[in-house]
């Protein structure tokens, strides 16, 4: 199975069912967007640190793995020049409809996040990575083509899991007990047997990767890029016990030397 294909499918149903992270900004909040009063978030809950975004005005940003019109027209609307790129077209479709209602001009690009040959070398001043890469098989592709894409002096803010959050025994874990049972890196295809993917995962739901921090952070590094920047989020104890215990989430803000 190519997790790539299956996952525009799985994503393009997410927004049929009206999934979170498919549900566009409102008016109001692209209001206070045009008045620099960005919100955003890299990780479920908190919100991204006003120092961590760049001057608005004319910045190149590519919003990397993150249709579903959110953080793009937002940014959009701060007076960026933005790109978004997806591998779901009905998350593109989202963006192109916030930014038709709101009078805003975005581009929208669908591709894979690992493969990003449709931009030149040192192209973005800006690049804004949610919590996406849990659906990526490979991530130090991903570092490695959003190095190559970003400026010399730009900047990446990027969210994803704490692997610890995919070593739970699933059963027990929707019996609301958290227990060690996979080990790290883990994938929906090779960690779970057949019949444990049509138990545990719906019809529709994305395929998802715990990937080591080795390749979160040390794979950024790898690729060239200074870490200055790191934060830890939580979520919702009704989303996953382990949640009572420990933020499972992580934002960096990293940029690429001269
Ligand atoms: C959790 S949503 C993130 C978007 C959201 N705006 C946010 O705030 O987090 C994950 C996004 O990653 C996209 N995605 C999944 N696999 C991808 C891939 N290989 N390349 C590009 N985008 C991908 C999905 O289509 C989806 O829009």
């Amino acid at each position: 199975m190519n997790p790539v294909h299956y996952n525009k499918a799985a994503w393009d149903h997410q927004v049929s069912i009206g999934n979170r992270w498919t549900v566009p900004v409102s008016p109001e909040e692209v209001a206070r967007a045009r008045l620099g009063d960005v919100h955003m978030v890299l990780t479920p809950q908190k919100p991204v640190p006003r120092e961590w975004f760049p001057t608005w005005q004319g910045c190149r940003v590519l919003a990397l793995a993150s249709g579903g019109g959110q953080q793009g027209p937002l940014m959009a609307a701060a007076g960026a020049d933005v790109t978004v790129l997806d591998n779901s077209p009905k998350q593109l479709a989202r963006d192109r409809e916030v930014a038709e209602r709101e009078g805003l001009t975005l581009k929208t690009v669908e591709g894979d996040m690992a493969d990003l040959s449709a931009f030149a070398s040192d192209s973005f001043d800006f690049i804004f990575h949610p919590c996406s890469n849990v659906f990526a098989p490979d991530i130090n592709a991903v570092w490695r083509e959003a190095y190559r894409v970003l400026r010399k002096g730009g900047t990446i803010i990027a969210g994803f899991c704490n692997p610890v959050l995919f070593t739970l025994d699933l059963e027990l874990e929707k019996q609301g007990v958290a227990t060690m049972r996979y080990p790290i890196p883990y994938s929906d295809l090779t960690s779970l047997t057949e019949e444990e993917r049509g138990a545990f995962l719906p019809a529709g739901e994305p395929l998802a990767f715990g990937h080591t921090l080795e390749d979160q952070i040390g794979g950024q590094l790898r690729a060239g890029l200074v870490l200055t920047g790191f934060y830890e989020d939580g979520w919702d104890a009704d989303q996953s016990p382990i949640h009572r215990f420990l933020k499972c989430f992580i934002a960096t803000r990293a940029y690429k030397p001269v």
